[in-house]
């Protein structure tokens, strides 16, 4: 090595030569991908300038947090979400007006093929504690404004002890799971359990970084709902309670204004009217995380 060669010099040639070594990935995007982790995690070593000690750290917890991650629970994913980039991700993919609702982050705890049900019918078993929430509302075209039937709604939620169904043995399977469709006018009835908060799993390292920076771990209230029809972009989105004080406070970033709605306590009854305006598009399905 050239010996006048100062520090910058040396780490420029590296970066140079580890993005040369990558330059024959013929799939474009993947290129693209690859060297862009590449420039980012090399500004980052010299940014921050990272010493052998914190280098091993980071090594070391990515293995501590690939034993917190399995068919059930996937830490990587979590970290990603408490650190803002899930949410970024969908943010950036799916700008829409503040006047329609927003996408949000799927979540962990989507289950595919939860039970069909009729309009108005409960997600919530008999036996689940809690205040029930009737929910109606209209699903239609975000540009044209009409209405879209036979639209699909997968909704799922956690029960008032924090735990999805999947979590807790002591819920009947599939238990505030599941789908409705939207009539010809495109509107839809449900009852489901009035929403409260429950906290992300804090028990691997990313919970340790959380007490670090000092956060809380609870989610604000919410609904999860996948809203999809053949021919347009399939909409996943929350809905989050109106007043909930740690609205502002989501471990993962996703509450946000254009995702609130207002349960409404009428005559013993809480109720929710909330619309869902889906763009002309393709219709896919996010991955199941667990089958
Ligand atoms: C959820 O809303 O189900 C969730 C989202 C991100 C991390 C943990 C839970
Ligand atoms: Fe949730």
């Amino acid at each position: 090595m050239n010996e006048t060669l100062n520090e910058g010099k040396v780490g420029d040639l590296i970066t140079k030569k580890a993005l040369k070594a990558y330059s024959q990935i013929e799939n474009t995007r993947l290129r693209e991908l690859v060297e862009g982790l590449i420039r980012h995690l090399h500004a980052f070593v010299r940014e921050t300038k990272l010493s052998d000690k914190e280098f091993e750290t980071a090594w070391t917890l990515m293995e501590e947090m690939a034993k917190f991650t399995g068919e059930e629970r996937n830490e990587f994913l979590l970290l990603c979400d408490v650190i803002g980039v899930s949410q970024l991700v969908e943010a950036l993919n799916h700008v829409r007006p503040q006047s329609a609702a927003g996408f949000a982050l799927v979540g962990p705890f989507f289950r595919a093929n939860s039970p069909q049900k009729k309009r108005g019918e409960s997600i919530v078993s008999d036996d689940t504690k809690g205040d029930r929430v009737r929910i109606t509302g209209r699903v239609y075209d975000l540009t044209s404004k009409e209405p879209i039937a036979g639209a699909v709604l997968d909704v799922w939620q956690a029960a008032t002890n924090g735990l999805y169904e999947n979590q807790d043995k002591n819920q009947p399977d599939y238990n505030l799971r599941g789908r409705f469709r939207t009539d010809d006018a495109g509107t839809f009835e449900l009852e489901a359990l009035l929403p409260t908060p429950y906290p992300v799993p804090t028990d691997g390292p990313v919970g340790e970084l959380m007490r670090l920076a000092k956060r809380q771990p609870n989610r604000p209230a919410h609904i999860h709902f996948i809203v999809s029809a053949p021919n347009y972009e399939t909409f996943v989105t929350q809905v989050f309670r109106k007043g909930d004080d740690i609205i502002d406070e989501d471990p993962v970033f996703t509450a946000d204004r254009n995702l609130i709605g207002d349960f409404r306590k009428d005559n013993g009854q809480y109720r929710l009217q909330y619309d869902f305006q889906l763009n002309p598009g393709v219709s896919t399905m996010p991955k199941a995380p667990i089958p």
